[in-house]
């Protein structure tokens, strides 16, 4: 076989995406809020079973727009794991809020349920868990623990579309929960994200808050014959030529996942006897839990071996890369009190961890290619 190059992801067009984006230009309207976004919203919130479903530019926009919605104030507390992308954190530092970071569990990655209650103070206003790679962290425990302190539950949901805990589908748990769209999720328009509203409080004042603090939407539907000013605001609001590509993509989601799933058990099967043997761990999905077929990672047995390993297939021609730095050792994170030791599972599975090529139109032929560069290695 020639050698061949495969990326760590490649966005594929899978149906109507240009089609949908033409349209949106034949029609004259691509600022936001078109017919795309409205169908987009409508296919979201019927298919997730959610109230409302409102696109964004970016699941950091919508975690910020979570955010401004809690209203959070300089030195309220919001808890987080310290494993996750810097805009779960970010989101609620912009508000001046304080960051507390959790640990996590060793099996899926996630906010560690059972250290979850010892971090909540008086001054806790947000619990942030996300589902890392789309599988679910421990949705009963955790919010029975927000529910016994009085505080909401953020979901950041940017892997994990269409996952499920205990047959219910993740996004639908906390009073909100954040979308991605990036380019590297299972369903993109580039740049995009989508904030879900599952408490009706906050339902009018979130549209409100993505249209620059106006009631824009509400004069749109003829509620009111004007639109004004009223509250703070900012312009979160894709375009419809974006929304329409997004469209596309979503229609097409059994066959996306179908073939994403047999990706990732395409890899388990032929990893499992090559991890055994060279002490490498593999993903770990817990029965209850539907994941979204997110990602495919490898956790080796010293950030040596991850390292050698990424140069290994480099070499072969194949991208593998490693994942989120620990946030309460970054500089950032540090100057919130963050030191070493405080989140000991982060900060030896960070060293560890590596993600495989996993996108939808990976070819069998690639995939065998990069199954049998893994094999080749051991530590
Ligand atoms: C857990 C998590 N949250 C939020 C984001 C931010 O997503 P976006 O790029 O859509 O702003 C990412 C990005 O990959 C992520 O991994």
């Amino acid at each position: 076989m020639s050698q061949l190059t495969i990326p760590f992801n490649r966005p594929s067009l899978v149906g109507n995406e240009q089609r949908y984006m033409a349209e949106a230009i034949a029609r004259g309207h691509i600022s936001g809020d078109g017919e795309f976004t409205k169908r987009t919203h409508k296919l979201l919130q019927e298919c997730l079973g959610v109230r409302k479903v409102l696109l964004t530019t970016s699941c950091t926009h919508a975690l910020e727009m979570a955010a401004l919605l809690l209203e959070l104030q300089p030195g309220d507390e919001v808890i987080v794991p310290s494993f996750t992308f810097v805009s779960t954190v970010n989101a609620f530092v912009l508000r001046g809020a304080h960051p507390v970071f959790a640990d996590i569990r060793s099996d899926t990655l996630n906010m560690d349920e059972a250290r979850l209650e010892a971090l909540i103070t008086p001054r806790t206003r947000a619990i942030v868990p996300v589902h890392y790679a789309g599988v679910s962290c421990e949705m009963d425990a955790i919010m029975a623990i927000a529910a016994a302190h009085g505080v909401p539950v953020v979901e950041d949901n940017a892997h994990g579309l269409f996952g499920k805990y205990k047959g219910r589908f993740l996004g639908t748990f906390g009073v909100m929960a954040t979308q991605s769209f990036h380019e590297t999720k299972n369903f993109t328009c580039g740049e995009g994200g989508a904030l879900l509203v599952n408490d009706a409080r906050y339902e009018e004042r979130a549209e409100i808050i993505r249209e620059k603090g106006t009631n824009r939407s509400r004069f749109f539907r003829g509620q009111v014959d004007k639109y004004t000013w009223v509250d703070v605001g900012s312009s979160y609001l894709p375009s419809d030529m974006l929304a329409g590509f997004l469209l596309g993509q979503l229609e097409m989601r059994d066959q996306v996942q179908a073939r994403r799933r047999e990706i990732w058990h395409e890899y388990f099967r032929s990893l499992t006897d090559w991890a055994v043997a060279n002490h490498v761990r593999l993903p770990i999905v817990p029965d209850h839990c539907e994941q979204a077929y997110h990602m495919f990672y490898l956790l080796l047995p010293s950030l040596e071996a991850r390292q050698q390993m990424i140069a290994h297939l480099k070499a072969r021609g194949i991208m593998s890369v490693f994942h989120y730095l620990p946030l309460h050792l970054s500089d950032e994170g540090r100057r919130f009190g963050g030191k070493p030791g405080d989140c000991p599972i982060t900060e030896d599975i960070s060293d560890r961890l590596l993600r495989l090529p996993f996108f939808y139109d990976l070819r069998p032929v690639e995939q065998a290619f990069v199954i049998s560069g893994i094999l080749t290695f051991s530590s």
